[in-house]
């Protein structure tokens, strides 16, 4: 169903609550939201971003109920990902009129139907008494990604940015708490990546002063909402830092566990606010929202087959390849076997470690090495450790 946010603008959100993984990895416990907006103008009108094509039906009655689809001029692609983009072929078969808007950079990477616009930064094209601008933002979330700004009402379409999970039929939420979670969730899986770009296009959007977000997923913001997501999109781009540790750990027969529950003990002594994950059970998504606030990572597990724990081995993996450990120190406490693995850790991790620390059944941790370690794990959080 329709939601007017302007004098122009009107939100057509489609609620996928089928889809159990967003991009056939992330949790979607509670469905996702596909945004598509409609500009009305004294001389046409617009669309900005489909929704997926799995919705296609929904989404076209929506449409009629607000706009003439004879008057749409323009649908605007800010982003070709498929959860924004799919239903594009099968809308201009209903829009005789209507060109297809995106960025240079998209026009040069897809083959597009219908007659396409190319736009640069800051390029704008006109409505009667409504225009829309498109202001470049490459790589939140593909290299040609871009946002529409309505100037006159104050609104910037957004696409992922601000994005968050969860199913938001009205675009509002009565938990706000539970919702900024979500959609920390989504910078983490889909934008942490690229960070720098993103802490760019957000300075960008905030110059526009604009009265609205308007994202492809998750709520409208505006007021006190919209200054917050701002500046937590400018925190979580920035190497954040919530002062806390983080301990990722495997352990398969219980002997890691031990030292790590005595290593959160000493570190709780002394004042720190520590989350433990246990990488055997914990989702990936929900679990990288803690590696974004954490000051320093603790790393610990047993060797498997001469190499790294493989559920610790992969997540790492993940979440450097995800910029999360960009500016964070990393602790390793290994338990070998018959073996080490501190060169495979080593090469895993880089000059990231500060310190690896090793035991085995022949040579134990005792309780003042771990308190020992506690100390210096616990100097990360407050100082630069050195
Ligand atoms: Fe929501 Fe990158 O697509």
């Amino acid at each position: 169903m329709a939601v007017r946010l302007s004098d122009h603008v009107f939100a057509i959100p489609v609620v996928d609550r089928e889809t159990d993984l967003f991009e056939s990895l992330w949790p979607l416990d509670d469905g996702v939201n596909y945004n598509s907006y409609v500009v009305l103008g004294s001389d046409g009108a617009a669309i900005v971003d489909t929704v997926h094509e799995s919705f296609f039906d929904e989404y076209l009655s929506a449409l009629r109920e607000v706009v003439d689809l004879e008057s749409v001029k323009y649908v605007v692609i800010n982003h070709m990902e498929p959860d924004h983009s799919s239903s594009l072929r099968d809308l201009l078969e209903y829009l005789p009129n209507a060109r297809v808007v995106i960025s240079k950079t998209g026009a040069t990477l897809f083959n597009l139907p219908g007659d396409v616009l190319p736009v640069g930064d800051g390029d704008e094209v006109s409505l009667g008494d409504v225009t829309l601008r498109f202001i470049m933002t490459p790589w939140t979330h593909w290299p040609e990604t871009m946002v529409t700004y309505v100037p006159q009402d104050g609104v910037a379409f957004t696409c992922d940015l601000f994005g968050a999970y969860g199913a938001y039929p009205d675009l509002k939420t009565d938990d706000w708490d539970g919702y900024l979670l979500e959609a920390r969730r989504y910078y983490v899986t889909v934008l942490s990546k690229y960070s720098n770009f993103v802490n760019s296009a957000t300075g960008k959007i905030r110059s526009l002063h604009p009265k609205i977000l308007a994202p492809g997923h998750g709520v409208i913001y505006s007021g006190d909402s919209l200054n917050q997501i701002l500046d937590l999109y400018d925190d979580w781009s920035s190497e954040h830092k919530e002062g806390r540790v983080l301990v990722l750990y495997g352990s398969m027969y219980g002997g890691v566990f031990s030292k790590v529950d005595a290593l959160v003990a000493a570190l709780e002594a002394r004042g720190v606010v520590v989350d433990t994950l246990d990488m055997s059970r914990e989702d990936w998504s929900y679990a990288m929202t803690f590696v974004l606030g954490a000051d320093i990572v603790v790393v610990a597990y047993p060797t498997y087959d001469s190499h790294v724990f493989p559920p610790v081995r992969y997540f790492l993996e993940t979440i450097l390849d995800k910029g999360l450990l960009d500016g964070k120190p990393v602790f390793v406490l290994e338990a070998k076997a018959w073996s080490g693995a501190e060169q495979k850790i080593r090469a895993i991790l880089g000059d990231r470690i500060v310190d690896y620390v090793s035991f085995s059944e022949k040579q134990p941790l005792g309780v003042d090495q771990i308190d020992a370690i506690a100390e210096r794990i616990a100097s990360y959080v407050y100082s630069d450790g050195s």
